[in-house]
C-alpha cells in the first residue's frame, strides 16, 4: 500500500525496472513483459520513459504482449489499445518493433488471432512478469465477470459495467464502446511467473476488496490471483477502503 498514485507509479516502475535488469537476456530468451493499458498505468509508463531517457533502462531486449484489444476498432484509431501503448509508452523507449506484440482488433479470424497470440507467448517460453489493471467491476485484462478461471485469449463481449466506465473515453457515449474485446484469459495470466496488479482510487476498493478477501471466484476475476505463487497487488490508500 502507498499514499496515492504517484508513490504506487514509482514503485512498480522502480519494479519493473529492477525485474529487467537483474534478468540475463540471451539471444534466444528475451524478458517477456505483459503490459495493460488505461488510465492507471499511465504514470508507471511516464515515470518508465523517463528512466530509458535518462539512460537507466532499455528495453532493446525486452518482448511485450498487451493483455487486450476492442474488436472492431482501427489499429489507428486514437482509442484502440495499439494507439495508446504507442503514444505513452512504444514510441518513446528503444524496443524493437518486431518486439511488440498487440492483438489485431481487425484481424479477419479472430479466434485465429488469438490462438497465434498465445503460440507467440509459448514460443517465448512464456510470460516473464505480467503488469495488470483492475476494472471497477474486478476484471483483470478484460475477463469480465463469469469468465472461466481457466480460459486462454479469446474473444469477450464487454460487461454493461465496463461499457459505461470506458465511455469516459468514447465521447461519454456508451453507444461509440466497442461491444467486445480480445483479451488474455484467466490462466494466461496466471501462467506468467510473476504478476503485478495496479490498483489506485476508491473506485477499485470493493473489486480489491472481493479480490482479496473472498474466496476464488470468477466474478471477481482478480481473486483468481489468491492461487498464483507470486502475485503482487500495488494499492494507493482509496483503493485499500473496503478492506
Ligand atoms: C480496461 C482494461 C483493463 C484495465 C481496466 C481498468 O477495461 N481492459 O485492462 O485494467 O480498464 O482501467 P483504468 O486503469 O483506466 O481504471
Amino acid at each position: 500500500i502507498r499514499e496515492d498514485p504517484q508513490a504506487v507509479s514509482v514503485y512498480i516502475a522502480e519494479y519493473i525496472v529492477s525485474r529487467i535488469k537483474a534478468f540475463k537476456p540471451t539471444e534466444t530468451q528475451p524478458f517477456v513483459l505483459g503490459l495493460p493499458t488505461g488510465s492507471s498505468p499511465e504514470i508507471i509508463y511516464k515515470i518508465l520513459v523517463q528512466r530509458h531517457r535518462a539512460g537507466e533502462i532499455s528495453f532493446k531486449n525486452v518482448v511485450t504482449f498487451n493483455m487486450d484489444e476492442y474488436v472492431g476498432l482501427p489499429r489507428d484509431h486514437p482509442e484502440s489499445y495499439h494507439s495508446f501503448m504507442y503514444k505513452h509508452f512504444f514510441s518513446h523507449v528503444d524496443i524493437p518493433p518486431q518486439n511488440i506484440n498487440i492483438l489485431d482488433g481487425e484481424a479477419p479470424d479472430l479466434a485465429a488471432e488469438c490462438a497465434a497470440f498465445d503460440a507467440r507467448i509459448a514460443r517465448y517460453g512464456g510470460i516473464e512478469l505480467f503488469l495488470g489493471g483492475v476494472g471497477p467491476d474486478g476484471h483483470i485484462a478484460f475477463n469480465e465477470p463469469g469468465s472461466s478461471l481457466a480460459s486462454r485469449t479469446r474473444v469477450k463481449t464487454l460487461a454493461y459495467d465496463t461499457i459505461i466506465a470506458n465511455s469516459r473515453f468514447f465521447d461519454n457515449d456508451v453507444n461509440k464502446v466497442p461491444r467486445m474485446a480480445m483479451t488474455v484469459g484467466i490462466q494466461t495470466i496466471m501462467d506468467a511467473r510473476e504478476v503485478v496488479i495496479v490498483a489506485t482510487g476508491a473506485h477499485k476498493a470493493f473489486a480489491v476488496q472481493k479480490g482479496l478477501e473472498d474466496g476464488v471466484n470468477h466474478m471477481w476475476t482478480l481473486s483468481a490471483l489468491q492461487l498464483h505463487p507470486h502475485p503482487l497487488i500495488v494499492c494507493d490508500r482509496d483503493a485499500t477502503l473496503e478492506l
